[in-house]
């Protein structure tokens, strides 16, 4: 891996390169592969084991072991983390669904944030305080937390995020705001914010996109608008789709079924598809190059196509290949591209 140019280095005059981790890569369980993330990457966000189910488990109960795993590779391996994410109304443990009281909700939410950014005070360098909050048409989503705390839950979370740790930075972070109903709800919800006197440093944009179809308009727009409120702009969970969204035919229960159309890629990625995949992330880091005082960090959903999620999303056993590096850690016409400009 020697030979195979490093994204970090290509960029370290420009934004930050971060990856997201899974537990076999926290654990080290492969050296190689180890090797292989240090040379690549200088930021880190957690993949799952800071999330509210897994860290979070029972009411009284925390499991800290995988989170603090990660922040030791960090520091390690002197990789910046980024916690991900205080308040999401998914992957939340299950015991929130038998809680009916208000005052409950609002005693597991204030105790989350605090004991969970608490415990790692100092040690982050930021978080996610808050994932997911709106609905396309940029008003808010419909969580648990909406429906219990009010729509000040957003800015109670960054308060309490802010009193744990003082010194981490504190983003909102989202999928599709770079869309412009969602974007208008996202910057509403950030004035909010300021307005109250509570700190929000930087708006994450996921950027989930879909081979072909990347927005670089509205992408560029965004980053524009955000800045120009005093906000950093990420891209935090990047990835771009290369499989069909569209499913054909679910099974008995209902479940979409995984098949020939689903899955159309499982013998390898088409010529055509691998050089617009290319061509995508080539605009796209020409366009975060260009806005490089306002871009401070860009983050992949996965180190290979092995690892990444859109493998098992939004059904199970699918083959994608939306990242840079292959099944092997070796670099795509993507990657080429992506380093060539610099
Ligand atoms: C995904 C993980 O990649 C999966 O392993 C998990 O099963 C579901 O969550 N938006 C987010 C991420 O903010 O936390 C999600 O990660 C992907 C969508």
């Amino acid at each position: 891996s020697q030979s195979i140019p490093s994204l970090k280095d290509a960029f370290k005059r420009d934004f930050g390169i971060g990856t997201c981790l899974n537990n076999a890569q926290i654990e080290e369980r492969d050296p190689k592969m180890t090797e292989f993330i240090v040379r690549q990457f200088n930021m880190a966000t957690p993949e799952n084991v800071m999330k509210a189910g897994p860290i979070h488990p029972k009411w009284d109960t925390y499991n800290f072991e995988m989170a603090d795993k990660l922040v030791a590779f960090g520091k390690k391996h002197n990789i910046k983390i980024n916690g991900h994410t205080l308040v999401w109304h998914s992957q939340l443990p299950p015991f929130i669904r038998g809680i009916k009281s208000s005052d409950s909700i609002r005693t597991f939410f204030t105790e989350h944030v605090k004991t969970v950014a608490g415990r790692y005070k100092g040690k982050v360098f930021s978080w996610d305080v808050v994932n997911e909050a709106l609905n396309e048409d940029g008003t808010m989503r419909k969580s648990v937390f909406l429906q219990h705390l009010g729509d000040n839950f957003v800015t109670e979370a960054f308060r309490l995020a802010q009193q744990a740790d003082p010194k981490a930075e504190l983003y909102y972070n989202d999928y599709n705001n770079e869309q412009p109903a969602k974007r208008a709800g996202c910057i509403a919800l950030i004035k909010k914010i300021k307005d109250a006197g509570v700190r929000i440093d930087g708006v994450g944009i996921q950027g989930h996109w879909h081979v072909g179809k990347v927005p670089f308009k509205d992408i560029e727009e965004s980053i524009l608008q955000y800045a120009a409120l005093g906000l950093k702009v990420m891209f935090t969970e990047l990835d771009i789709e290369v499989l069909p969204r569209n499913f054909q035919g679910a099974d008995v229960n209902q479940r979409m079924v995984n098949n020939e159309q689903s899955n159309p890629y499982v013998n390898g990625l088409p010529d055509n598809v691998q050089q617009q995949l290319a061509a995508d992330y080539e605009a796209l880091f020409k366009l975060f190059l260009k806005h490089k005082d306002k871009v401070t960090r860009v983050t992949f959903w996965g180190v290979n196509d092995g690892d990444s999620w859109l493998n098992n999303w939004p059904i199970r056993g699918r083959t994608s290949y939306p990242l840079l590096f292959d099944r092997n850690n070796q670099p795509k016409p993507a990657f080429e591209k992506v380093i060539a400009l610099k």
